[in-house]
């Protein structure tokens, strides 16, 4: 089967196409036929190793997974023995535990963060619901936002952002959402009650206090937001990059002095939570944002574009077109 392969970190360049030997599916492991994949900011780091920090997960030396991508939509191409839930056929979409989906095969674990696609989605769009989604969920859990309360979701437009807006929106929360000049009307489609253009104004200067503040992009610092924040308020960080020491200081500071927190998020995807945020694209309340889509031969292109940090949502990675498209 056709891969994208990395046999060192460094730039987008590292990344080449290449003939790999095609996964067989364990007795509770689903087998598949990856349609679409995402390049995602975690892809960057990890081919990368940015911050150095990451080559104590994926490797001191050389990159421990050779394919990178983290979600995919696709087809089950086999099942094991063991495997009630999926059949030979099923459109699905998830994510593996780690990498791997920037390939034309993939196995998964039956019980795994895989679930059957919501009709009337494309591979294309069902391939940019996992991350943003569960990562949104864990964000907005981890500051227990609840109906009524007021919640800016800074970085709006990114992929993290576009969920955490419609699903703070969808949990009854008053959304604020802070975004370029180019993402205001995006950002208001997706349900945003307030949208503050970063580049004209800073929100905290608005007199308004919250609830929580998700730093969706990484972007902005505890330091100035917290006087934005009320008493109690939570200050949720999701870099996982430069800031990643400083939010950990920042978190243990909080936390042992009360008050306004800091905490960090680190999403756990899981069955229940894709269910979840598939009955919400069913019944109309989630749609995945896409801004651009590349070819698998293109995916060092794919990488420099999402290195930008200005990408809309997501940047899909066609690994192979749907023979039946709806
Ligand atoms: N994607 C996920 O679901 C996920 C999961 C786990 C962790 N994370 C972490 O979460 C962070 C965000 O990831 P992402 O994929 O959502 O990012 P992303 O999609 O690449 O973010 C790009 C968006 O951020 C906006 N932006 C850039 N600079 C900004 C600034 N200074 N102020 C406000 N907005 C700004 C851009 O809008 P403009 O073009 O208008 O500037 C653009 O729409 C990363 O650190 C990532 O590692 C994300």
């Amino acid at each position: 089967m056709k891969a994208v392969v990395q046999d060192r970190y460094g730039r987008p360049d590292v990344l080449h196409v290449e003939d790999v030997e095609a996964p067989v599916p364990g007795d509770d492991e689903v087998l598949v036929r990856v349609r679409a994949a995402t390049v995602t900011q975690t892809d960057t780091h990890a081919r990368a190793a940015y911050p150095f920090l990451w080559r104590f997960y994926a490797g001191l030396r050389r990159p421990r997974w050779r394919t990178l991508g983290i979600e995919f939509a696709g087809e089950v191409e086999a099942v094991g023995a063991a495997v009630t839930q999926f059949n030979v056929g099923d459109r699905v979409f998830g994510g593996p535990r780690t990498f791997g989906t920037h390939a034309e095969l993939i196995c998964v674990p039956d019980d795994g963060p895989i679930v059957r696609m919501p009709a009337g989605l494309s591979f294309e769009e069902a391939a940019a619901v996992t991350d943003g989604a569960t990562q949104a969920l864990a964000t907005l859990r981890g500051a227990n936002v609840q109906a009524r309360q007021h919640v800016v979701i800074y970085g709006a437009s990114g992929s993290l952002g576009t969920a955490a807006v419609q699903i703070a929106h969808h949990m009854g929360a008053h959304v604020t959402a802070v975004c370029g000049t180019d993402h205001v009307d995006l950002v208001r489609s997706l349900g945003a009650d307030e949208v503050v253009d970063y580049r004209q104004e800073d929100f905290t200067e608005r007199g308004h206090t919250y609830d929580a503040i998700i730093d969706a992009v990484g972007k902005y610092s505890f330091v100035k937001g917290r006087r934005a924040l009320k008493p109690h308020g939570v200050y949720i960080a999701t870099d996982g990059g430069r800031f990643l020491l400083t939010t950990l200081l920042f978190a243990v500071a909080t936390r042992i002095a009360g008050g306004r927190r800091v905490k960090g998020s680190l999403g756990r995807r899981s069955k229940e939570d894709l269910e979840l945020v598939r009955d919400m694209i069913e019944t109309g309340a989630y749609r995945p944002v896409i801004d651009r889509r590349y070819r698998m031969d293109e995916v060092a292109d794919a990488h420099r574009y999402v290195e930008t940090w200005h990408k809309a949502g997501n940047v899909v990675l066609t690994i192979a077109p749907d023979p039946t498209p709806a």
